[in-house]
């Protein structure tokens, strides 16, 4: 059943809101529950609908998993009984694949479809697949039927060097790794603060994984994991929406849940813009509009960097400020699917491919995957009123800030396709009309 959004925009949001749980960690903690027999409680899980579908994927597998209390979810793997993960839920979800390894462990085959997710490029796991060869599982892929096929020969950990950052590369390594023969070194890991909210609770499970720097991750293997409970963290994407959420409406808010180290680059970003937040304590930030926005430059990136999933807002944010601002997005290829449709409430955004000396270096994404026609940057001319528009959502992040563009301005606008918003944030109209906002829920007629 499809579902739109109509927005009456133009008011300003005050008030306090909590953040849900990280999405991009409660994924793969769901993975993580699988590699041990005694039953996990996960706290803080958001009810999104990527979370549910995961859900659904493990159960049919054969797990007990069941919701408990609000926002906490109980994982009992005692029996794990299928090997192949349905092709018409794995294929909508990109951590469908990290189900790889604790299939193999339990049955020594698995069978998982090439990952989805968000259209948002080619997102291949050859990264993945090179590593988890490395440690001795006979994986290959069979492009007739879009399946990945692994045997299970013993798990023996090795030394292994992405040659790039990959977010899920690195989660499905550390969970190859934590049963495995002997110790693992992964080397150029990711560095996201979600990695180690993973590798926190697969170490309150037994596991023996330590960060010893920033790139490197040592996994020492061990026998067994047991079970435990463990809170998840906050996530970081919702900040940033509802902060930005702030500024467009000319509002005020209070953000409590996460500790600002985990958005510094977006505070330095928001320092350079002239935009007003001050700390109210170690887990709650005040965002607040006030004076005119300063264009900037940003440049996306692998943690520490500006994140990728920021990029979106950032750009909504930046019409709103004087002068010309500069997006360059370089973890993935085709990230900018939003930008026509946020011109349908008159912004001033042109797309353009800067001068790149070394693409296959700067670029996070295989430069193998570039297209022609595809850019990498933008041009976002400031400050420019916005008006009410019709629009189509194609992805999460851009979604929202779609949804958070209507907030923004007078009128009514509708949102269509929010099925890929309830992916990835719980209630979000809901908690936006708590703050001030004027959304409605519809279903679409059926045309
Ligand atoms: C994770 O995606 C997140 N998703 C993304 O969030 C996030 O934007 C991204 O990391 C970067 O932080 C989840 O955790 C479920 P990558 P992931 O592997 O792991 C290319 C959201 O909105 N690549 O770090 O898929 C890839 O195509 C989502 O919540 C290869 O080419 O990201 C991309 O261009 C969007 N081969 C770049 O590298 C590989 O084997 C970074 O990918 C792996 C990745």
């Amino acid at each position: 059943m499809h579902q739109k959004f109509v927005v009456n925009g133009g008011r300003r949001l005050t008030g306090k809101i909590t953040l849900s749980g990280a999405k991009n960690v409660a994924l793969k903690a769901l993975a993580a529950a699988l590699l041990t027999d005694e039953q996990i409680l996960l706290e803080n899980i958001p009810l999104i609908t990527d979370l549910k579908l995961m859900v659904k994927i493990i159960s049919s597998l054969g797990v007990e998993v069941s919701f408990y209390k609000k926002n906490q979810l109980k994982v009992h793997a005692q029996d794990l009984k299928k090997a192949k993960v349905d092709l018409d839920m794995g294929a909508h979800l990109r951590t469908s694949s990290m189900l790889l390894v604790p299939i193999l462990r339990r049955l020594q085959q698995a069978i998982v479809p090439n990952p989805g997710g968000c259209r948002i490029g080619a997102r291949p796991i050859d990264r993945h697949i090179e590593g988890l060869r490395l440690m001795g599982i006979d994986v290959s892929y069979n492009s007739a039927d879009g399946y990945f096929y692994a045997q299970n020969k013993k798990l023996v950990g090795c030394r292994y060097r992405f040659s790039k950052n990959t977010h899920t590369g690195t989660e499905t390594m550390i969970l190859a790794a934590v049963l495995a023969n002997g110790q693992t070194i992964l080397e150029n890991a990711a560095y996201e603060p979600e990695v180690d909210d993973l590798i926190r609770l697969l170490n309150t499970m037994g596991a023996n994984i330590h960060r010893v720097e920033p790139r490197t991750i040592v996994i020492n293997g061990v026998k067994k994991l047991h079970g435990t409970s463990y809170r998840i963290m906050p996530d970081r994407n919702e900040a940033v929406t509802f902060a930005i959420a702030a500024y467009v409406t000319g509002g005020d808010l209070i953000i409590s849940g996460t500790q600002r180290f985990l958005l510094k680059s977006f505070l330095e970003e928001l320092d350079g813009a002239n935009a007003c937040w001050e700390p109210v304590d170690e887990y709650t930030t005040r965002f607040y509009h006030q004076g005119k926005l300063k264009a900037t430059y940003v440049k996306t990136g692998p943690h520490p960097g500006f994140m990728t999933d920021w990029q979106a807002p950032w750009c909504l944010l930046m019409t709103q400020a004087e002068g010309e601002s500069i997006i360059h997005e370089t973890v993935f290829e085709d990230r900018f699917g939003y930008v026509s449709e946020l011109c349908k409430t008159g912004a001033n955004i042109s797309l353009f491919n800067p001068k790149v000396k070394n693409p296959e270096k700067l670029y996070n994404f295989n430069w193998s995957d570039n297209k022609k026609g595809l850019f990498h940057a933008l041009k976002i001319k400031g400050s420019t009123p916005l008006h009410n528009a019709v629009m189509n959502i194609t992805d999460l992040r851009a979604g929202a800030t779609l949804v958070i563009a209507s907030l923004g301005v007078k009128g009514e606008s509708i949102l269509h396709g929010i099925e890929h918003i309830d992916r990835g944030y719980e209630s979000l109209d809901t908690r936006l009309n708590a703050l001030g906002a004027d959304i409605k829920r519809m279903t679409e007629k059926s045309s």
